[in-house]
């Protein structure tokens, strides 16, 4: 039976109750006059057409002009920012997701009821999920620590299974999440690796989609093109494409943060080299094979604090709802767009969305924790009460008592209730804190099994907590007990081994644990019989 066709509404046309529209005129802009000269941004264009699945609304994201950036960073140029967290998954690495599926299909190697298996810093794991729970395959992720948990918890409701690894490992150390996804590769039949890091899908990608659309979106012309490098997949994709069509009147810059190595030359990686940093997605301790560092013309590095206050900035000004990376890509842009002149282009990748760090950047506290901090965009809190200039050094401290990592969740309970504490800070062998134990974590996870009394209390560790110093301010101290129950006191201590005592050049410094104060320390203080405020002194 032959389908009815429906034509499609003609918005200078359209009328609602009481909101009747007279015949618009579009401008060049591609914005709609209304009757009484008004314009509206709505939408001109035909919507995307129906789609079977959304893995169809992958690619084809909005190329958004900056203009309040241009002017804020006096720019002649045009600075276009190329919007990837429209994408279904909310990442350009829906694009890499995609295409590797389909290529490892189209190859025969995946096989319905087959498991995917992807180290990622995320974005490509929710890419992976996203096909995998449409097309009905199991996936299992590898990601380190230092993700955000918004990744983790979409991940987990798209049915993917997660495995989280130290941040600290190296790549190709044993506890790494590619060795762990090796393993597990090993071990279970019929599952693959797509290898982001190296599949030629995760470029071409990049080149046969993203960067089309970019020249389709600039009519051919990009004078710039700003991109971050995890696996270089976007910037080595797209920047072979951009550089077959316009040469060398395209720049490609690569970003790279500060602490990782893949810029050249390699004294650029010197300052923090494989430090770690905060940013998530971009940056790596050695050269994914995917990323052709011959077609990037400019290194740049970025800078963590600029990052993520570039990212708040471009949500607060141009309402663009991007993440971490696309604060580094942009804050390092806004200083090489100096170079262009007027009427050139500069186009940005943003490559996530806010979503990912709902709970980090997106937090004033935690910009604050990590001193990101800009009078226009966060400012601190300032408490101004008589305690708030004195010191930690005036509150009524504990002694200080610590366990070591090989203490059993048992052993922990049984010295928690002895002592009378309910937390207690581990150490490892070396002497530094490693983490907190507390009550409410040990509950948690004993209840929930992910924990038995043997278990080393290390399953339960608490790692976000904050240290201060015995000569921090109480309203320093206050502004942490916003949000976090407790903090660490903790004092340097300047550590000499034998081969340094003469000169002292090799003497390291430990921070030491000399204490706990929970907000009920600082409550009595300022409540307390001695108080200036106190209603016994009166
Ligand atoms: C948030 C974010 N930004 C940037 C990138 C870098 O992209 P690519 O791996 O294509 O270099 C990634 C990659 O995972 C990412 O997750």
């Amino acid at each position: 039976m032959a389908k009815a066709k429906r034509a499609a509404p003609s918005p200078s046309t359209t009328s609602a109750k009481g909101w009747k529209r007279t015949k618009g005129e579009k401008s060049s802009d591609g914005w709609v006059k209304l009757s009484k000269g008004r314009t509206t941004s709505t939408s001109v264009k035909a919507p995307p057409g129906p789609m079977n699945t959304v893995l169809e609304h992958i690619g084809n994201t909005p190329l958004v002009r900056c203009m309040k950036l241009e002017k804020e960073y006096g720019l002649d140029c045009e600075l276009w920012a190329k919007c990837e967290f429209y994408n279904a998954g909310g990442s350009i690495k829906d694009r890499i997701g995609r295409r590797m599926v389909e290529d490892a299909e189209a190859s025969g190697r995946l096989k319905p009821g087959d498991t995917i298996i992807e180290p990622t810093s995320g974005n490509t794991g929710i890419g992976l999920a996203l096909c995998a729970a449409i097309k009905g395959y199991k996936c299992i992720i590898c990601l380190p620590e230092k993700m955000s948990n918004e990744k983790v918890y979409v991940l987990q409701a798209l049915g993917a299974q997660i495995y989280r690894t130290p941040t600290e490992a190296a790549w190709d150390a044993p506890d790494s999440h590619i060795s762990l996804a090796k393993r597990l590769n090993a071990e279970i039949p019929n599952s693959h690796i797509l290898d982001q890091y190296a599949n030629p899908g995760n470029p071409l990608a990049h080149y046969d989609g993203t960067a089309e659309e970019i020249l389709d979106q600039t009519g051919g012309q990009v004078d710039m093109f700003v991109a971050g490098a995890g696996t270089g997949g976007t910037i080595s994709g797209t920047g072979k494409k951009l550089k077959e069509r316009l040469g060398d009147s395209c720049t490609v810059v690569g970003v790279d943060p500060k602490g990782s190595i893949l810029a050249v030359p390699d004294c650029l990686n010197d300052e923090n080299r494989l430090e770690g940093y905060t940013v998530e997605g971009i940056g790596y301790d050695f050269i994914p094979d995917v990323l052709d560092r011959e077609l990037i013309d400019v290194w740049t590095k970025s800078d963590d604090a600029a990052s993520m206050l570039m990212m708040r900035k471009m949500i607060r000004t141009e309402g663009l709802l991007c993440g971490g990376s696309c604060g580094a890509a942009m804050s390092e842009a806004v200083k090489h767009a100096k170079s262009l002149k007027a009427g050139q282009k500069c186009v940005v990748i943003l490559p996530d969305s806010v979503r990912n760090y709902m709970t980090k950047a997106l937090s004033d506290n935690w910009m604050i924790d990590q001193g990101f901090i800009d009078n226009d965009l966060i400012q601190k809190k300032e408490f101004t009460g008589w305690w708030a200039t004195k010191k930690v050094s005036d509150l009524e401290i504990k002694t200080p008592l610590t366990i070591t990592e090989d203490v059993t969740v048992r052993g922990a309970v049984d010295l928690l209730k002895n002592e009378g504490f309910d937390m207690v800070p581990v150490v490892n062998n070396k002497g530094d804190v490693v983490g907190v134990v507390t009550e409410g974590n040990m509950t948690a996870r004993l209840l929930s099994g992910r924990c038995t009394p043997d278990s080393q209390v290390t399953e339960c560790l608490y790692k976000s907590f904050h240290k201060v110093k015995l000569g921090e301010s109480l309203g320093a101290l206050a502004g942490i007990f916003d949000h976090e129950p407790f903090a660490l006191v903790c004092t340097d201590q300047r550590l000499f081994s034998a081969d340094s005592v003469g000169g002292g050049k090799n003497c390291k410094t430990r921070s030491v644990v000399s204490g706990i104060v929970s907000r009920i320390d600082l409550l009595e203080f300022i409540s307390g019989a001695d108080s200036p405020g106190s209603p016994m002194k009166k």
